[in-house]
């Protein structure tokens, strides 16, 4: 489909409310380095997660005085979030092409983490999602003949809008986003579900996720991706990617774990490799994010159990494992690492469905 297929032009006025929950996601294959309106220079791969999750309600109704702003009131767990205004004021700057309504209508958007907002895990994802779906549901209610193949695909077309990896938290269990060869029906535009494409021992992976630091990134992913259009190693780096997903994509469909792991820790090392070769350089992990991979290197060459990271664009390490290695790994990461974790805390998630409506 084409960015114009998402462009909705009838003038509607409507009245009425939605609740969407949206999982958070964590990629395999990294999103870093991006084109203008949010097109991602590689290829990228994520497991929906089922329990880190955004609650959103939109409550939405026609505006009196028909103003060239936009009429918004943003709640976080029900309290008025000055310093995230910004950041959605910008998303519906972006979409306001593709859902003119947003402009006459005013819209009350209430969301509510899972998962504790200052706990280091990026809630871009599931946030963005979450106010998408709930955006869309205006026009839907319009067009009732509207799909529900169009309905989520332009969800998450908006997502991607508001932030790259957004776009995939709207399916589940594993989404793709950006053009690639190896899955055909792919789009820069918005992701794609490849849950049915792959082998079963990855619909129910375990993601433990140690919180190593807490505070806030010092440098945002926003301006991470900046800082590719300068780094040396970005042209290797986006073939890297393409690479890495076309390797992946046959340990995904034929359950070869060996090489999950090797290309799931490459991707990882390499993310935060690109940070150490940015101008100016920076540098995410802790000291205690290094330890916590030596540990789960011993162990793994050890117990030969499958267990194996990766990292976000922060300190926080993301172990993933097979469900039957639930137990063995978890007693592992109690008795190893929680002692590297911001005071012994931690996350126990898994692979979701993606998000889904709540009213
Ligand atoms: C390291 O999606 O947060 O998590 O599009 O600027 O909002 P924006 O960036 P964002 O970047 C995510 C970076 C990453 C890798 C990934 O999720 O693919």
């Amino acid at each position: 489909m084409n960015e114009s297929d998402f462009i909705f032009k009838n003038k509607i006025s409507l009245e009425g409310f939605s609740e969407w929950i949206s999982p958070s996601n964590i990629a395999l294959i990294k999103y870093w380095g991006k084109q203008k309106n949010q097109i991602p220079k590689n290829p990228s791969l994520s497991f929906t997660l089922s329990k880190s999750t955004t609650k959103t309600k939109v409550t939405y109704g026609p505006r009196l005085n028909n103003k060239d702003d936009f009429s918004l009131d943003f709640l976080f767990n029900g309290k008025p979030e000055p310093s995230f205004v910004p950041k959605i004021e910008m998303f519906l700057n972006r979409i306001v092409r593709y859902i003119p309504y947003i402009k006459n209508h005013h819209f009350k958007i209430e969301s509510q983490n899972s998962f504790p907002h200052s706990s280091g895990i990026a809630s871009s994802a599931s946030s963005m999602s979450s106010i998408s779906l709930g955006i869309l549901e205006v026009e839907k209610k319009y067009n009732t003949s509207m799909t529900r193949d169009f309905f989520l695909k332009k969800a998450s077309f908006l997502a991607r809008l508001g932030s790259g990896s957004a776009s995939r938290s709207i399916y589940g269990p594993i989404s793709v986003w950006g053009k690639n060869s190896s899955y055909k029906d792919s789009s820069d535009y918005y992701a794609v579900d490849i849950g049915n494409r792959v082998n079963e021992v990855f619909l129910k992976y375990q993601n433990t996720i140690l919180l190593v630091d807490k505070s806030k990134k010092k440098i945002s992913s926003t301006k991470g991706h900046e800082l590719m259009e300068t780094n040396p190693y970005a042209f290797e780096r986006f073939n890297q990617a393409k690479k890495n997903l076309k390797e992946f994509k046959k340990a995904l469909s034929s359950g070869d774990i060996d090489n999950f792991i090797k290309i799931v820790e490459s991707e990882a090392l390499s993310l935060h490799g690109l940070m150490l070769t940015s101008n100016p350089y920076f540098i995410l992990f802790k000291p205690e994010t290094l330890s916590i991979i030596n540990k789960i290197w011993d162990f793994r060459n050890e117990t030969k159990c499958p267990i194996c990271f990766t990292l976000d664009a922060g300190a926080n390490v993301h172990l993933l494992y097979p469900i039957e290695y639930k137990k063995i790994a978890l007693k592992f990461i109690k008795e190893n690492l929680l002692v590297f974790c911001q005071n012994g805390k931690y996350i126990n998630d898994m692979v979701g469905l993606g998000s889904k409506k709540n009213k």
